[in-house]
């Protein structure tokens, strides 16, 4: 699954310097506070990855051949997620001080969240990083959508597709795990959703914090505003949020039988603003 240049150079999938910044249609979206705070945050999220890498690298040290996916390709594709969203943001809201925000963000950030709790198994473990990767695979395919400018579009899209990758790498060595733990229904279902409840909830509020700060100097920060964001993205999911997408990744560990899965499925969508509209 691991491809390498010639040279042992990593190739990711796609190359920011590819995306063409100088032609945002900068009209279509400056005036979109809502759209500037959801990229701003995403880049502060996503440029800060290789602090969760290192955890993630320890727990599975002697499995060789997913620390190299998660040093060699997850980790340089989840950086180049929050280089990608920076340029976006530095060049269609030029005013805006990403670094300040971001040195703010990352101060408060590391003080209080860097320990993330690993699930107690291996195939437990993946599981939960499947939950993260459905979470933002979602996020971002809605992103794509909703986005009035073809620039974010391709962005969004391109970062999307990474994102379900994530995904089918993570599952790949959740059933690798899964042949030799065996775990049970009950423990995939909650792992599932101890995760689902606590993606990224700590990081997107943090980070729309200082984005906030940053961009309306002078006022107060009150956590209403980080409702009134939450608001809007749920506004944009009714219309945008992939459902469909999202519940079959979020239930496929749970391998029901595809009967089980057509019930399941309804209620699950019903329930899967948890995903991302917590
Ligand atoms: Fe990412
Ligand atoms: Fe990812």
């Amino acid at each position: 699954m691991v491809s390498r240049a010639a040279g042992g150079k990593i190739e990711l999938p796609w190359s920011m310097d590819a995306i063409r910044y100088g032609e945002i249609a900068r009209d279509a979206v400056e005036d979109d506070t809502l759209l500037f705070q959801i990229v701003a945050s995403a880049s502060f999220i996503e440029i800060t990855s290789d602090l969760y890498t290192e955890n993630l690298i320890e727990y599975f040290r002697d499995d060789p051949e997913l620390v190299d996916w998660l040093a060699h390709h997850w980790e340089p594709e989840e950086l180049q997620h929050g280089a990608a969203l920076k340029r976006y943001v530095e060049v269609a809201w030029p005013d805006f001080d990403w670094r300040r925000a971001y040195t703010g963000f990352f101060a408060e950030y590391s003080r209080c969240c860097l320990l993330e709790n690993l699930a107690p198994t291996r195939a437990l473990e993946m599981v939960a990083r499947c939950v993260v990767e459905t979470g933002t695979a979602s996020f971002y395919r809605m992103l794509a959508e909703a986005a009035p400018e073809p620039v974010l579009r391709q962005v969004a899209s391109n970062i999307a597709a990474d994102e379900v990758r994530h995904y089918k790498n993570f599952f790949y060595f959740f059933r690798r795990y899964r042949a030799t733990e065996h775990p049970g229904r009950a423990a995939v279902l909650k792992t599932l959703w101890d995760r689902a409840q606590e993606v990224d909830a700590e990081d997107a509020y943090i980070a729309f914090k200082h984005v906030f700060c940053v961009s309306n100097p002078g006022a107060e920060f009150e956590p209403a505003e980080y409702e009134v964001f939450r608001n809007g993205i749920r506004r944009l999911g009714r219309e945008h949020f992939p459902y469909g997408m999202a519940m079959k990744m979020f239930l496929k560990p749970l391998d029901l039988a595809p009967v089980i899965g057509r019930v399941v499925l309804p209620s699950a969508t019903a329930a899967s603003r948890f995903l991302m509209l917590r």
